[in-house]
């Protein structure tokens, strides 16, 4: 069956890496049989520069035609001035709204070869794999009301954070269903010992847990203590659901276990429509200068081939070509203590090349 994919590279590295990931998608469409095509659309600064919106109609409905959506990042310095629906990361969060987005998986599984990446001991970090099971379409980011108003001659800015019974339901199930697949243990994060929103979020996936999912275990952490923990022991983690603020932060976080943000892909699901995209934004540090670690698109590829495509074969031999890559001491920049420093580039076809031995193993 052909598949069809919406490629939206984005802003700053955006496109370096893409390009990485097409690479390796069509190494699995010539030797692996995987039958996707894809078409290219705009998203985020680029969409705005040329149509005047982040989240443009013609991008709308390649997005919604498509089986699924593979993003780079979006965002820069140079639309920052923009009024905030026209800046990039207006039309990120309109993309994950438009499609019903609302579960958005971010493991963080620390490679071995990558155990010197990280800032933090080898001991900590050996043998870590934790899924973020973060909401992605409520929460403070959409909350209403919202926006900065004028009271007795001084300016309040205002935002809410607002999460409906159905809403945590249903965030829920999906972070209890994904344990069942793993190690069966679900963590809550949340502030309930100060928000109300927090209050009713453990309510209801206490509720959820009781009804529908006895069987795996359950525990609630604050959201304070929860990034101190992932610090000074990650491996009591094993799903952590949580909401869309506290997960972003939390996911940035814990990639560092990894060694780099550049390691992080995610899977952004909903009940239609799923996106693939790293975790990471549009460094525009480094944009423009082939330096980005793409293992993070590459690995995304990897959760669409296992996830929508239908593939955890091939799913399968992305991660092994990953992990050969790394076995040979290949590292991009952002990982330091490497034998062989490469470009983005130079992973992306490092990547490709094991792939294809894979197939003659
Ligand atoms: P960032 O994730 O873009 O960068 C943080 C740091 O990590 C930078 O030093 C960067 O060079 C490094 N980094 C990130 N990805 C890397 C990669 N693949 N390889 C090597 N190094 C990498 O976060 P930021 O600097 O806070 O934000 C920059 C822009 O990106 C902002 O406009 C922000 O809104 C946007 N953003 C977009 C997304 C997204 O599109 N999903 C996510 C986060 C931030
Ligand atoms: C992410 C990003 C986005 C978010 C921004 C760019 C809107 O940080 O995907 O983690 O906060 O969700
Ligand atoms: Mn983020």
């Amino acid at each position: 069956m052909s598949m069809n994919i919406a490629i939206l590279p984005g802003d700053g590295i955006g496109p370096e890496i893409v390009r990485e990931a097409l690479k390796v998608l069509d190494v699995l469409n010539q030797e692996y049989g995987l039958n996707a095509g894809w078409e290219e659309a705009a998203i985020g600064g680029a969409a705005y520069d040329i149509a005047g919106n982040p989240y443009p109609e013609a991008t709308q409905s390649l997005a919604h035609a498509a089986d699924a959506v593979l993003l780079g990042a979006v965002g820069g310095p140079k639309w920052e001035p923009l009024d905030k629906p026209l800046r990039p990361e207006a039309g990120l969060l309109g993309i994950r709204a438009d499609l019903g987005l609302f579960a958005n998986y971010r493991p963080t599984k620390v490679h071995r070869q990558l155990l010197d990446a990280s800032t933090l001991k080898p001991e900590v970090i050996d043998g870590v794999d934790i899924m973020v099971v973060r909401e992605l379409v409520s929460g403070v980011y959409f909350g209403q009301p919202r926006g900065i108003i004028e009271k007795d001659g001084a300016r309040i800015g205002i935002n809410t954070m607002a999460y409906s019974e159905t809403e945590i339901e249903r965030i829920a199930r999906k972070a209890f269903a994904a344990a069942r697949l793993r190690s069966g243990r679900v963590c809550s994060v949340d502030k309930a010992n100060v928000l109300d929103v927090s209050e009713l979020w453990r309510e209801i996936v206490c509720r959820v847990h009781t009804n529908e999912f006895a069987d795996v275990e359950l525990s609630h952490m604050y959201v304070d203590n929860a990034a101190m923990q992932l610090i000074r022991n990650p491996k009591q983690f094993d799903v952590i659901v949580t909401s869309n603020l506290f997960g972003d932060i939390l996911s940035d976080e814990a990639s560092m276990l990894t060694g780099s943000i550049g390691m992080l892909p995610s899977a952004s699901i909903g009940e239609n429509h799923a996106m693939y995209e790293p975790i990471h934004g549009s460094a525009p540090d480094i944009a423009g200068q082939n330096k980005a670690n793409p293992l993070a698109t590459i690995l995304s590829v990897s959760m669409m081939l296992k996830y929508t495509l239908g593939h955890p074969e091939l799913a399968a031999k992305v991660d092994a070509a990953v992990d050969a890559v790394l076995d040979d001491g290949m590292r991009t920049s952002d990982l330091a203590g490497g034998r062989h420093t490469v470009s983005c580039s130079q992973m992306g076809d490092a990547v490709c090349t094991k792939l294809k031995e894979i197939d003659n193993e």
